[in-house]
């Protein structure tokens, strides 16, 4: 059989509000042009985020009964600990609420109240581990290789390190390097994944320089997937296997569980130095909780260990990649630019490229993602200008690229509504001039891009 189904059935249903384009005209407006401002009540396919917004099975709901709330030592503790060393054999286990708790203990961590000078090399960092290591003062680089810039170019591992540069900037900067991090996959640069001879490439580099390699793993299983696909040898190798081998090339990792934890709510951070790991769960106890819970209920712990196992299901892998590129094909059949190959958790589209007219500093991106709300009542999130263009000296410049991304919910979204998102830019495609450019009209000191307010810029009329 040529055709992959979703391996699921659905056994509980949520009513979708169907809206009017008048209404959404109404509701962005209120929402400052803002999506994360909307009411998520008021939109009807939510691709703002695949984080902490997937189905959980029959098998994780049941597992939610079996949590012990005790506040130390819970079995729920000892199961998720169990699960999380079964793909990923680190010594310690330190559950936080969710990823960028485990990012802010690991920077207090490393920065231990001196970051200035401190610099992080990253493929690319997402938005909170930036915004968390720049808060301590360290300056967050990203060295992805140039491939990955170019959304249009099909290459395997658009998410890789650039190893030459990572090299040249540890021979001249090691002192002031605490650690070295890789994201897998790279969602700021297009959900694109990391090849295992890259993560073994960059642990190689590490251990020359005496530096740790830590991996931001939130979708660890989509990597690991891409990897059986494209890379030469591990055709036969399982995928639970892929994921032990990239752990095995770390000295720890950060967790957003909200992705391929499967899980609503969750994280962890593990490490293998006992030293940084004794700081890491004094830090804990102060802004999470006991080192047998972090910021996790018994039940979220239960439900998490469950997940880890299901997320690792090669049948669900297939399908979330192929459900994945069936959109992404469905735009790129429509001559919308889209990233290629498509990425693991979420199409990407280059804004810069769909709205020319569109000065960057006008937030294409933003743009697009608001008429695609109007259009259809689609929530999508812009990585772009709007995410990345406010600089720590207060100025403002471009971002490398300007995407709008649609991360899918895992096992949330049936195929009919796949074809409505396609729909939805076919109907869009032929408009596109006429979409306006945004400008902000106020901003937060930070992570602008949640709560900024914009308006759209009203082009003046050619004079004769
Ligand atoms: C690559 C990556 N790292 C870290 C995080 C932060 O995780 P959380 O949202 O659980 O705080 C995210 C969230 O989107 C992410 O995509």
């Amino acid at each position: 059989m040529k055709t992959i189904i979703e391996p699921f059935r659905i056994k509980t249903v949520e009513p979708i509000r169907m809206t009017t384009e008048e209404e959404r005209r109404r509701f962005i407006k209120e929402a400052d042009y803002n999506l994360f401002s909307l009411k998520s009540e008021d939109v009807l396919i939510d691709l703002l985020t695949d984080s902490g917004t997937g189905a959980m099975s029959t098998n994780q709901w049941a597992a939610l009964m079996r949590g012990d709330e005790s506040y130390a030592g819970s079995p729920s503790y000892y199961r998720f600990e169990a699960a999380v060393k079964d793909l990923m054999p680190f010594k310690h286990v330190i559950p936080t609420h969710q990823g960028r708790a485990a990012e802010q203990i690991l920077t207090s961590v490393i920065a231990d109240g001196h970051g200035k000078g401190k610099i992080v090399p990253n493929n690319t960092h997402f938005d909170t581990t930036r915004a968390n290591f720049e808060d301590a003062g360290i300056d967050a680089r990203d060295l992805v290789i140039a491939e990955g810039l170019d959304t249009a170019l099909e290459y395997p591992f658009k998410g890789n390190m650039d190893l030459e540069k990572l090299e040249q900037l540890l021979a001249v900067e090691a002192d002031n390097i605490p650690m070295v991090e890789i994201t897998i996959t790279n969602n700021a640069g297009g959900g694109q994944p990391v090849s295992m001879a890259n993560i073994r490439g960059a642990k190689a580099i590490c251990d020359k320089y005496g530096k740790p390699l830590i991996i931001d793993s939130a979708r660890f299983a989509e990597n690991a997937y891409f990897i059986k696909l494209r890379e030469d040898g591990y055709q036969d190798t399982s995928v639970k296997e892929i994921v032990r081998e990239i752990f095995s090339h770390a000295d720890g990792m950060t967790m957003s569980a909200k992705k391929d934890g499967f899980s609503n709510m969750g994280g962890w951070l593990a490490l293998n130095d006992d030293e940084w790991a004794e700081k890491a769960r004094a830090r804990l106890i102060m802004t999470e909780g006991f080192p047998t819970y972090g910021g996790l209920s018994g039940r979220d712990m239960e439900c998490l260990a469950v997940g880890l196992e299901e997320i690792v299901d090669e049948d669900y892998l297939q399908y979330r990649i192929r459900s994945i590129q069936y959109i992404n094909e469905g735009l790129d059949a429509l001559g919308v630019p889209v990233m290629k190959p498509a990425g693991g958790h979420a199409i990407f589209i280059d804004a810069k490229k769909m709205l020319p007219h569109i000065d960057p500093l006008q937030y294409p991106g933003q743009a697009l993602a608001v008429a695609l709300y109007i259009q259809g009542g689609i929530r999508t999130v812009e990585i772009g200008s709007l995410m990345f263009g406010r600089q720590t000296d207060g100025s403002e410049k471009p971002a490398s690229m300007e995407l709008v991304r649609m991360a899918m919910p895992r096992r949330m979204y049936t195929q009919a509504q796949a074809d409505y998102i396609i729909e939805c830019f076919e109907e869009l495609r032929n408009n596109t001039s006429k979409i306006p450019g945004l400008r902000i009209t106020w901003e937060p000191s930070s992570l602008r891009h949640f709560t900024a307010k914009l308006s759209p810029i009203q082009r003046r009329r050619p004079t004769i």
